[in-house]
């Protein structure tokens, strides 16, 4: 016998108890979402490799060496699999002017793609729900995104999740901050490990960034570019800073948060947890005011983050939250090819009555039918046979306690079955189902 084939690794499979509850996660997004004026937005999941390298940056992790790329067999294009949403968000609303009638706020949702090692919450694809804010400048909307993550994770009952924010600020504040972190990394230049040494001329600001641990003394004595801001730059980060302290928000500043995608500026933020091991961010994002020119559009600023649905369902699951699988309202048995027939027809009569019917497929006997009706959860077993067949009705029986209704089973004709059914389940309910 050949081989089973196995998923790509660091790829996996969601099946069916975790997609549940993936649907049900992403049901409550739409909602928090829609409550902040989100539209949605659905971008390919393949874009031309440059996009990647002109938003992201020559210089990251992502671009450098993790991203999936591959050569277009017909025209020799290079393309690649995209490793993040904001680069496709933005070529999508300069591609289709979404910007000529104001700003726009944009959610999409879907798997990404990292070459990454993986590991326990590092995927090599994973999924994001991705927020973006174009056309705003004000550290508003900053702090709106900001709070709508807080919102979220109280939404779904979760806890521990940490606000990390720092500002970057402007490119020329950048850039004297660069200069004099340069000249004092030169300075240490023997306590530099291999990846620093490589970065030191590249990238240094990503040095600030390390997890080698003797390093961290060095790191920690570096200058910071929070000194290195100007006036504007902290009025914008103060002004994000009373808006959370109004909204009664914690956060600290985290003067080493400096992100591994270059596009961003002035404010950045992570949410981290200490309860998934290593791969602790569960959203993260900022201001990205250059980007939209630097895609060629007219300047426009922007804002967004991005969390990765798989370590935050991970978090919530560690913090004992479970998801119920959906039970049907009834189980439907039968016995023989006639009655077989009818149950086939109820049933799709019943679900077009709103009822979700879980109909017996592929024979057994009675008895292990209705093993599998009790199995299934529903509080209902529709039972038919030659004799309910012959006479056109439904046989009813409760399977759960707790119904306001006698435990024995009961004839009931096919035209009153919805009726009945409708009685049992939602008993309180008029015949429009209102309360
Ligand atoms: P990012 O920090 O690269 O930002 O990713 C955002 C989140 O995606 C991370 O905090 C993490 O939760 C999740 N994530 C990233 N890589 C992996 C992985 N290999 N496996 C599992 N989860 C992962 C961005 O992607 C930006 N586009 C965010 C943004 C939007 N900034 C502005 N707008």
């Amino acid at each position: 016998m050949s081989q089973t084939l196995q998923a790509v690794r660091g790829m996996n499979d969601i099946l069916p108890v975790e997609a549940e509850l993936w649907e049900q996660f992403e049901e409550s997004v739409r909602d928090w979402l829609g409550a902040y004026g989100y539209r949605p937005i659905r971008m390919p999941m393949v874009e031309p490799t440059p996009l990647f390298a002109r938003a992201i940056g020559e210089v990251t992790d992502i671009v450098e060496k993790e991203m999936y790329s591959f050569e277009d067999a017909l025209n020799g294009e290079s393309l690649t699999l995209r490793p993040e949403g904001t680069a496709s968000c933005v070529r999508a609303v300069l591609q289709h002017n979404l910007l000529y009638d104001g700003p726009k706020r944009l959610w999409y949702m879907g798997p990404m793609f990292r070459h990454e090692r993986p590991q326990k919450g590092r995927y090599r694809q994973f999924h994001q729900v991705g927020v973006e804010a174009l056309g705003f400048s004000g550290p508003d909307i900053d702090a709106e995104q900001i709070a709508m993550c807080a919102r979220l994770w109280d939404d779904l009952g979760l806890e521990g999740i940490r606000l990390e924010i720092n500002s970057l600020g402007q490119s020329e504040e950048r850039a004297r901050h660069r200069a004099a972190l340069l000249a004092y990394l030169e300075q240490h230049h023997e306590q530099l490990d291999a990846d620093a040494q490589r970065r030191l001329h590249s990238n240094p600001l990503r040095i600030l960034d390390t997890k080698n641990p003797a390093m961290q003394a060095l790191v920690e004595a570096a200058p910071k570019l929070i000194d290195y801001l100007g006036e504007e730059s902290i009025r914008h980060f103060e002004g994000v800073q009373q808006l959370l302290k109004d909204a009664a928000i914690p956060y600290r500043i985290n003067p080493r948060l400096v992100r591994g995608l270059d596009y961003y500026n002035l404010t950045v933020f992570e949410w981290v947890t200490d309860q998934l091991g290593a791969q602790g961010t569960v959203c993260a994002g900022g201001r990205y005011d250059g980007l939209v020119a630097q895609l060629g559009g007219k300047p426009a600023p922007a804002c967004g983050f991005a969390m990765g649905i798989e370590r935050l369902l991970a978090l919530w699951q560690d913090q004992g939250h479970r998801h119920e699988a959906p039970v049907p309202d009834a189980y439907f048995v039968h016995q023989g090819e006639a009655a077989g027939r009818f149950a086939f027809r109820v049933a799709e009569a019943l679900r077009s009555a709103g009822f979700s019917i879980h109909l017996h497929c592929g024979g057994g006997s009675f008895k292990s039918q209705m093993k599998k009706a009790d199995a299934s959860g529903a509080p209902i077993a529709l039972i038919v046979g030659d004799d309910e067949t012959a006479a056109n009705q439904v046989s009813v029986k409760h399977l759960r306690s707790g119904f306001d209704q006698p435990a024995e089973q009961v004839r009931v004709s096919f035209d009153e079955l919805a009726d009945h059914l409708g009685d049992i389940l939602f008993p309180l309910e008029d015949d429009n189902g209102n309360l």
